[in-house]
């Protein structure tokens, strides 16, 4: 019989990088607790058409990569309907918000999630079909402030601050404003002009792309076309006023609060619902995968898939991503146990279950030695494990004194019972 394997694109996590990953969350719920942001959960899968209608049919992600399934009718009250894991969680949390009636709050809605996504892409370092996402939204009426240039700054003052305290070094900024709803197809429209002549030098992909989705060329990494991709128009002359004065009132923004960052005129996402400010912060250490987040304004995205007007801003991290700079960055190892507690006879095992109930109640990390209670083999086990042995036979038990050994100083000691716990 062949061998079961975790399918293509997918992985296991174990102990010790899952301490890895348990540290980034925690420190990105530290940090994202101090701005003020509450955890919101959707589910994992969603009806097909939030995609298609929040994303965007000609998106890579909706037309390539969703995993999607007709879910057949279990009643004759139900119909089939076409269901979709989530290949990210924007459109999922904009539908909650308007599904809640969140903007009846009239508040400004601050949240954020933690959880895998799904797209069939070709698998590769850094890029799985099953993936983790650490994002958060700012969305809400535009009495509540949600338009403001203040939140599209926070939200990047927020990225750097906890990327600084995971200590990720090395990290740069990009950002551009693709318009607002209005410029973007004037600046299409140009872009379609200005690829007409040109478009037939061009790879196979661009050539489709100038056709379905032109902005989609501009982040094109065929080598052949860039000279014509950097001739093309820069969507940076077909902003509006108000569209520019809100971007240079983030880079403002930006600069009074010292995040570094660069402009980057050919930055446009590979999803439809940006308007103004995109950004995304990539790694040099990552590889051809080298965005670590992505973000940016979706003024549009509610109405679009039948909500009230609510403007937002948000952003995604691809968790794996992190991990991998992270560990590129240090060298981990498993964490020690505080003792490894070794019952030397069948007749202390319940002694050393009390102990180390005692002591874990303790806050303390405890091991348990493994029944073969062979004194040499205990202390080989132990000095892999933990960073203290303690040692449970007959004398210990009638004494209520245990031995304990620590590896680090290698010195061994009696120590009252009492007294270690
Ligand atoms: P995205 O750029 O599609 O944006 O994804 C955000 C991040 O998720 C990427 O920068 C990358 O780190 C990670 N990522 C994407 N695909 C994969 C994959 N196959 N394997 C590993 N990591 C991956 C969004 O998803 C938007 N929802 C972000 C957003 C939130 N915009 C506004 N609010």
């Amino acid at each position: 019989m062949s061998t079961l394997k975790a399918v293509r694109g997918t992985r296991d996590l174990l102990p010790p990088e899952t301490e890895l990953w348990n540290h980034v969350e925690a420190t990105a719920r530290r940090v994202f607790g101090h701005y003020n942001f509450g955890e919101i959960r959707t589910p994992l899968f969603e009806d097909t058409s939030l995609f298609a209608r929040g994303v965007g049919e000609e998106t890579d992600i909706v037309s390539k990569e969703m995993y999607t399934w007709e879910d057949r009718a279990r009643a004759q009250s139900e119909k089939a309907q076409s269901l979709t894991l989530r290949p990210e969680n924007t459109a999922g949390v904009v539908r909650a918000y308007i599904e809640h009636k969140l903007g009846d709050t009239g508040l400004l809605q601050k949240l954020f999630y933690i959880g895998p996504q799904f797209r069939r892409e070709r698998p590769q370092k850094g890029r799985y079909r099953q993936f983790w996402q650490i994002g958060a939204e700012v969305i809400g009426p535009i009495s509540a402030g949600s338009e403001s240039p203040l939140r599209d700054a926070e939200v990047l003052e927020m990225l750097a601050t906890f990327l600084n305290e995971l200590g990720i070094e090395g990290w740069t900024l990009e950002i551009n404003s693709v318009g607002s709803a209005t410029d973007r197809p004037r600046y299409i429209a140009a872009l379609r002009e200005a690829l007409a002549p040109v478009k037939h030098l061009m790879c196979e992909d661009n050539q489709r792309r100038a056709e379905t989705n032109p902005l989609r060329v501009l982040d094109s990494k065929d080598p052949n076309d860039q000279e014509l991709i950097n001739n093309l128009p820069k969507i940076a002359d077909y902003l509006d006023e108000e569209s520019k004065a809100h971007f240079e009132q983030v880079l403002a923004a930006l600069d009074a609060c010292g995040v570094p960052y660069r402009v980057n005129p050919r930055l446009v996402r590979g999803l439809d619902y940006y308007t103004r400010t995109t950004f995304e912060f990539t790694h040099g250490g990552l590889g051809a995968q080298n965005a670590l987040l992505g973000g940016g304004r979706y003024d549009g995205l509610s109405e679009n898939i039948g909500g009230p007007k609510a403007p937002g801003i948000g952003f995604a991290m691809g968790e794996d991503r992190l991990i991998l700079t992270l560990q590129a960055e240090r060298q981990q190892t498993a964490t020690l146990a505080d003792y490894y507690i070794a019952p030397l006879s069948i007749a202390q095992n319940p002694a050393a279950l009390e102990l180390a109930r005692e002591l874990r109640r303790k806050g303390l990390r405890i091991e348990i030695g493994d029944g073969s209670f062979r004194l040499k083999k205990s202390f080989e086990l132990a000095n892999k494990l933990a960073k203290k042995i303690i040692l449970l036979g007959e004398d210990e038990a009638s004494t209520g004194i245990l031995t304990v050994k620590d590896f680090a100083t290698a010195e061994q000691t009696k120590v009252a019972r009492a007294e270690i716990v």
